[in-house]
């Protein structure tokens, strides 16, 4: 029989088929040439069922979905209080692209903005594991499966990386930069460009949300320590300046990503994952907000 679960998802993408405002990201060439109506949505359990409706094998770049992940790898590899002296916690109230410094520590505020983002990219991996390799190898864990790079869009993004590559020369001139600026900037880009499904990211999404034990494979991915810290920096500063509304309204961790993907976490029971490309001024998919928004309202899901 087939489930109510994936009926319910099949309505919430008819029934958010009008919602056609925003475009496309169109900094990234690349991105600007995406099917504005592809649309998908999928839903984990922490034990590791998952539905999904809509375009679901579309693949696309993961984009600022990584960061969280990323940042996990760096708490693991400097520890918490490590990772707290170089990059801040505070929500900036700022696009993601602005450089968004704490004035009296001269840390990015935050990992989820690009600043932040860079350097948290730079202080992951060593000489004999690169950092590249090791976010690649740790999604390929989370998701089950191998995980490309969306060479296309790697080499779009590269090919206009003006303001990343000014934010990264800025950190590296305050000190706050663990790397080379280009290379930080190319291997932060490339993380980014990463080639996901909706399917993928609730299996990410649900890892998180299981404590960070990936749900189909059992393996323990995440210690609680980095898991609730980042899934603590993803509720206040997850969707950037639109943090705030998100939280009241929504309720629940999350993250978008310029490609137009917005992972939501709701611990102890599930991942979600929206995909839609046309993106608001925040950068933020806007049929996904409305279709999170329908599933935090439908399902119960804020956490308040
Ligand atoms: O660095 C950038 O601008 C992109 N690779 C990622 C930005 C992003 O996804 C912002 N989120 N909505």
């Amino acid at each position: 029989m087939r489930s109510p679960i994936l009926d319910y998802l099949d309505t919430l993408i008819a029934e958010t088929d009008h919602i056609v405002g925003g475009a496309p990201a169109d900094y990234i060439p690349e991105l600007a040439a995406a099917d504005p109506d592809t649309v998908a949505v999928a839903l984990c359990t922490v034990n590791g069922t998952v539905y999904a409706s809509g375009d679901a094998e579309h693949h696309f770049s993961i984009q600022s979905m990584s960061k969280p992940f990323a940042y996990a790898l760096a708490i693991e590899d400097h520890g918490l209080d490590g990772i707290r002296e170089k990059i801040g916690v505070e929500p900036s109230g700022e696009a993601f692209n602005e450089l968004s410094l704490d004035p009296e520590t001269g840390r990015p505020r935050n990992p989820m903005i690009n600043a932040g983002a860079i350097a948290t990219h730079a202080l992951i991996g060593s000489e004999h594991e690169p950092a590249l390799g090791r976010v690649l190898d740790f999604f390929g864990r989370l998701t089950g499966r191998e995980v490309q790079l969306d060479q296309a869009v790697a080499d779009s993004e590269l090919a206009t990386a003006d303001r990343n590559l000014g934010l990264a020369y800025l950190l590296h001139a305050a000190g706050q930069l663990a790397g080379d600026p280009q290379e930080s900037v190319t291997g932060y880009i490339r993380q980014c460009a990463a080639s996901v499904t909706v399917s993928d990211l609730a299996l990410m999404a649900a890892t998180l949300a299981n404590g960070g034990i990936q749900p189909r494979t059992g393996e323990r991915l995440l210690c609680r320590e980095s898991t609730r810290q980042l899934l603590s920096v993803m509720a206040t500063c997850g969707m950037y300046d639109a943090a705030g509304d998100w939280l009241t309204s929504v309720g629940i961790p999350a993250k978008s990503g310029v490609a137009g993907g917005i992972i939501g976490v709701l611990p102890g029971q599930v991942g979600v994952a929206v995909f839609s490309p046309r993106l608001d001024g925040h950068g933020n998919s806007v049929r996904g907000v409305e279709m999170m928004q329908r599933l935090s309202d439908d399902l119960g899901l804020h956490l308040m």
